[in-house]
């Protein structure tokens, strides 16, 4: 069994189709990236899965729980670690894991608090109001909340967006253990190099379904190649080169003010020009290629 599997989910708000044809299988004990530009319909996934949103149509199961009949008893077996911060600032720090413990019927309240104030590195802070805490401490708490309950699966909504750098990485570290105590990780980000570094499988969505799947080394090989060249020039010479080498069959994708040939080691001699930048493919390659957005 899989911890997650949909197949043909639907979800419209009124004229959008915010998921529109959904497949995805997670098998458990696997991190799943699901990289998808604004709009693509990852959140709506996500509260497909946690049952605060219902589908109009397809099948969705859980943890082996049918959804939306099961997503009381799906809900406690999962940990959710929501974007926008909602603790509750009015009490301590140990307060809003104890809260959290109670809710999912933690049986030992007092070992699982100690627990998460380890794994967000906070116990020295516990009699903190958590406004006093910093924004990483912050960040640290939300997700250790999510996992008060030892859940299988984990999941994480975009979970450092508009976060700095550092607590970025902090938040990756904290993802890292999770992973090697091989819960079944669905993470939905934007951001290629979080997909890169935490995901053992990515799904690229798009307007409201997966458009390939696969490990990252293989969805760079099936999708650009061992090479892209990169080329900078003024934007009449960038035209004229885009059509030629398009001509020879090679894809093409804007990078910034570059333009990047994929998979530049299939090109004729003379295709490539000699002042390119030639570096090993991306999964930004994949992402631009496939969703057509410049990644960010
Ligand atoms: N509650 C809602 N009401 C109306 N439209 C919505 C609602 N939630 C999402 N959408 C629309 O559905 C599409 C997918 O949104 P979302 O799932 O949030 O995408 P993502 O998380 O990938 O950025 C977007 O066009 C968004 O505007
Ligand atoms: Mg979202």
């Amino acid at each position: 069994m899989a911890a997650i599997e949909l197949s043909g989910v639907v979800k419209h708000f009124g004229p959008i189709a915010a998921v529109n044809g959904l497949d995805l299988e997670v098998p458990e004990g696997i991190c799943l990236g699901l990289l998808g530009p604004n709009g693509a319909g990852k959140s709506t996934t996500m509260r497909l899965l946690t049952g605060q949103a219902i589908a109009d149509a397809g099948e969705l199961r859980v943890l082996g729980h049918g959804l939306p009949s099961d997503s009381k008893a799906a809900r406690l077996e999962m940990g959710v670690v929501p974007q926008l911060d909602n603790l509750d600032v009015d009490v301590t720090v140990e307060d809003n894991l104890a809260v959290y413990a109670r809710l999912y019927r933690v049986e030992d309240v007092g070992a699982a608090v100690d627990r998460c104030l380890d794994l967000a590195r906070l116990r020295d802070r516990r009699r903190d109001a958590v406004d006093e805490l910093s924004g990483g401490m912050r960040r640290r708490l939300l997700l250790a909340r999510g996992l008060v309950h030892e859940p299988r699966l984990v999941l994480l909504d975009e979970p450092t967006v508009g976060l700095d750098p550092q607590i970025r990485t902090e938040i990756w570290t904290l993802i890292g253990e999770l992973k090697s105590r091989g819960t079944t990780i669905l993470i939905s980000t934007h951001y290629i190099e979080e997909a890169e570094r935490l995901a053992d499988e990515v799904a690229v969505m798009t307007h409201g379904k997966v458009i390939s799947r696969g490990r990252p080394a293989d969805l760079i090989a099936e999708h650009a190649g061992r090479q892209t060249a990169e080329v900078y020039a003024p934007p009449q010479r960038l035209a004229e080169l885009r059509a030629s080498v398009e001509a020879e069959g090679l894809k093409v994708r804007p990078a910034g003010p570059a333009i990047a040939i994929v998979g530049s080691e299939r090109a004729a001699a003379g295709v490539v020009p000699e002042d390119a930048v030639v570096r090993a493919a991306t999964l930004e390659d994949v992402f631009v290629l496939l969703t057509g957005e410049e990644a960010e």
